[in-house]
């Protein structure tokens, strides 16, 4: 049987008191609605729907590139009115499951238990709450078997105090969304058309309700508001501190490490306070992360440091590197193994050879660096001429004294030697010695100016 996932996201978020549609906020790096829909994704559904509202041309601009299919809904008159605008693409035939734009954390493995149970009749995911205010109860006969929902504001005060809760999301045949969805009315408090009176409708038809009780309540919390948004945050960064704990990694304060994107680490890691990890970040065995670093999309290779302070994107280290402190690494910064890159040095699209030094207050862009290389501090490479990027090319084992001023295009060759303070603008060839500066005058005899007292 086909799966066909619903997810509503068409709800303002009023309570975030933002401009940016609720859905779009970002939780560990990435949209709450993404996160949906990387859970949805798992279970191979035949389509997913989204029905958008408030902010659509927005959500859907951000979502652009997936294969989504987009359902508007006008008017926000509830949950039942937004799955139905859904309803007429999906046949009688299929699964429905309908999920929450502003519900995040739902695990794939208990969607995929609702669905499996949703085969013949509606299955709803519940939760026990310590806290269930505001949530639909979940209402049982004297034996326990499912009634109805009642919304927080529709509830008697004897109703209030049940504490299992529905979390908003089921799974139904879709025949029976056909079937009851048109019949729900809204005659509540709040003149919505309320998803969860399909199950009431099913059940007095003699249709039994199925439900399900997540066993975490973080999979099942919204987020409504910047302080549950935080909150959610919070937990979703412990639970993934945990576990790379578990995994092996030695981390000097899991309450202070924020993952926003994935993280593999090898044995006998080590990672100091503040650190950011964003995108897909490798860090290799024995590899050491200073306090306030910030990788992303970057790999680092076995037994290197990065030291303190150090900012490094889409670079890639090789084993027993050692970075930073300070090292600002961007794009395409290839370190080959035991390279050196020092404080207040920075690289982009620079292809750094083994056991290459650039120590100190450099600058290092669009570099063909070999092996062996010795970069003095304060060297630049003079890559852009106002219109082109151009490239310097460094061979094996040449020496480069502190600040010279390397203009590309330009190559110096493998053993080159380049004097410090030159400026270089021609070709140093192999084991040449280039000095490109003012000769230095010794002027005897020289006074210094003395101090005129005009007033
Ligand atoms: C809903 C449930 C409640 C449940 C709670 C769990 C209903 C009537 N109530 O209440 O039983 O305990 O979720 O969090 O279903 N949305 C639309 N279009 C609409 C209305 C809502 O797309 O017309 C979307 C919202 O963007 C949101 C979701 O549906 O993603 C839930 O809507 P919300 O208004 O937050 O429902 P609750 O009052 O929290
Ligand atoms: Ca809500």
């Amino acid at each position: 049987m086909s799966l066909e996932v619903v997810i509503l996201a068409a709800g303002q978020g009023s309570r975030m008191r933002s401009s940016l549609p609720k859905v779009l906020h970002q939780l560990a790096g990435k949209p709450l609605l993404q996160h949906v829909i990387d859970s949805a994704q798992e279970l191979s559904p035949a389509a997913i729907h989204v029905v958008v509202g408030h902010g659509a041309d927005q959500v859907r601009s951000a979502f652009g590139e997936q294969s989504l299919s987009w359902v508007e809904q006008r008017q926000q008159l509830g949950t039942g009115h937004a799955v139905l605008q859904a309803l007429p693409a999906i046949g009688e035939e299929s699964t429905v499951l309908v999920l929450y734009g502003d519900v995040p954390l739902v695990s794939a493995s208990s969607l995929q238990a609702l669905v499996a149970a949703a085969a013949d009749a509606p299955a709803l995911l519940t939760a026990n709450l310590e806290d269930p205010s505001g949530y639909g109860r979940v209402l049982r006969d004297a034996d326990g078997v499912f009634m109805a929902v009642v919304e927080h504001k529709d509830a008697s005060a004897s109703e209030r105090a049940v504490r299992e809760v529905n979390t908003g999301i089921l799974a139904a045949p879709a025949r029976l969304l056909h079937r009851y969805l048109p019949r729900v009315g809204n005659s509540n408090q709040q003149q919505e058309y309320y998803l969860p009176d399909v199950l009431s409708l099913a059940v007095a038809d003699g249709v039994a309700v199925h439900t399900a009780s997540a066993a975490n309540p973080l999979q099942v919390m919204g987020v409504n508001d910047q302080l549950q948004l935080s909150q959610l945050e919070r937990e979703l960064q412990r639970l993934r501190a945990e576990a790379l704990m578990r995994a092996g990694v030695r981390l000097a304060d899991p309450a202070r490490i924020d993952i926003r994107g994935s993280l593999q680490c090898g044995r006998d890691v080590y990672i100091d306070v503040n650190c950011v990890f964003t995108g897909a970040v490798v860090l290799g065995d024995g590899v050491t992360v200073g306090p306030n670093c910030f990788l992303q999309d970057t790999t680092v290779g076995d037994g290197s440091e990065i030291c303190a302070m150090s900012h490094l994107q889409s670079a890639s280290v090789g084993s027993a590197c050692t970075v930073g402190p300070y090292a600002r690494l961007r794009p395409g910064t290839r370190l080959g193994d035991r390279a050196r890159v020092g404080n207040f040095v920075e690289t982009k699209k620079a292809n750094i050879g083994a056991g290459s030094k650039v120590n100190h207050l450099s600058y290092v862009g669009d570099c063909e660096m070999g092996a062996g290389v010795n970069i003095g501090a304060g060297t630049i490479t003079c890559n852009y001429d106002g219109v082109n990027k151009h490239i310097t090319r460094i061979g094996d084992g040449a020496f480069v004294g502190s600040n010279a001023t390397l203009v590309a295009p330009v190559e110096i060759g493998a053993e080159g030697f380049v004097a410090a303070g030159s400026t270089i603008t021609r070709q140093v060839a192999t084991a040449e010695l280039a000095v490109g500066r003012g000769k230095q005058r010794n002027i005897q005899g020289w006074t210094r100016p003395g101090k005129t007292d005009k007033d």
